[in-house]
Formats: C-alpha cells, sequence, structure tokens
C-alpha cells in the first residue's frame, strides 16, 4: 500500500503532466493559426507524449494500490507574440517539471519508498531528454531566424514528427 504523502504527491504530478499536455495542446492550435502546420504537429505529438506521462502515473499509482483522484486543469495560456516565444515558454515550462520530479523524489526517499524512488528515475532520465529536445530547437531559433526561408524550413523539419497513438504512449515511450 503506497502511504498518503506518496499518492498525493503522485496525484499532483497527475495533474501536471495533463497541464502540460493541454499547454502543448494550445500551442499547438495557435502555430496551426500562424500558418506553421509542421510546428504545429510537432507540439501536437508532444501532447500525447505528456498524456502518456500522465497515464503512466495512473497505472503505477493503481499497481501500488492508490487512488488516482482526478482534480481541475488550469487553463493555459492561449497567445504568444512570435513561433520563438512559444519555443522558450516550452522550455521553461520543462525546468519547471524537472523541479517537481526533484521534489518528488525527495519525498520518495524521506517516505523510504524506494519502489517509488526507482519507479521515478525513469522520468528523472526523461526530463534530461525533454529539456535538451526544447533548448535544440531554441538554439535553432536563435541562429538561424536572421536568415531568409528559415522558418519554412524549421517547419517543414519539425513536422516530420511522427505522432503515436495515446493507447500506446504510456508503455512505449
Ligand atoms: Fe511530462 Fe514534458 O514533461
Amino acid at each position: 500500500m503506497i502511504k498518503p504523502r506518496i499518492q498525493e504527491a503522485i496525484n499532483r504530478q497527475i495533474n501536471a503532466e495533463f497541464y502540460s499536455n493541454y499547454l502543448y495542446l494550445s500551442m499547438s492550435a495557435w502555430m496551426e493559426s500562424k500558418g506553421l502546420s509542421g510546428m504545429a504537429r510537432w507540439l501536437l505529438a508532444h501532447y500525447e507524449e505528456e498524456a502518456g506521462h500522465a497515464i503512466r502515473f495512473v497505472n503505477y499509482l493503481n499497481e501500488r494500490g492508490g487512488r488516482v483522484l482526478l482534480d481541475t486543469i488550469d487553463a493555459p495560456p492561449t497567445d504568444w507574440d512570435s513561433p520563438i516565444n512559444v519555443f522558450k515558454d516550452a522550455l521553461e515550462h520543462e525546468y519547471k517539471v524537472t523541479s517537481m520530479i526533484n521534489d518528488l523524489v525527495d519525498i520518495a526517499l524521506e517516505e523510504r519508498d524506494h519502489a517509488a524512488s526507482t519507479f521515478l528515475q525513469w522520468f528523472i532520465n526523461e526530463q534530461v531528454e525533454e529539456e535538451s529536445t526544447f533548448k535544440e530547437i531554441v538554439d535553432k531559433f536563435e541562429l538561424g531566424q536572421e536568415h531568409p526561408g528559415f522558418l519554412y524550413m524549421l517547419d517543414k523539419e519539425l513536422g516530420e514528427r511522427q505522432t503515436v497513438s495515446i493507447a500506446n504512449i504510456a508503455d512505449n515511450q
């Protein structure tokens, strides 16, 4: 049986993952409204990935005999002044998520829940990847944005990201 403090912390993280999911959907819709369908597609794939993160936590809580208690999801921003600022906001958001995952590991260790701490290692590694992915895109914008055709080329490149069915995401990421 999982301790109440861990259950509460995981439920908070489920909410945060669904907020991330909502945020990337909002960003994707904004890109689509600006005619940047490749970036919209990339962000939509990321929206799916966040749902996968939430489902991983849901499955884990169920497996440990805990209760999944879903809460209200805050509304995400809906407007940005440029495509680069969408990705800069996403990178800042991922830094926050990393800090939340670190706090979760601290709680697991304080509660001597080594199973939860092992489970959370996947998310520690995932956050390294998430930060690096968004940083790479922000760097590309900063290096290339002065060049004519840059936005078109980056939109085309990001549009090649494959989307995955949410039902398979939690197991296959
Ligand atoms: Fe679920 Fe982007 O971290």
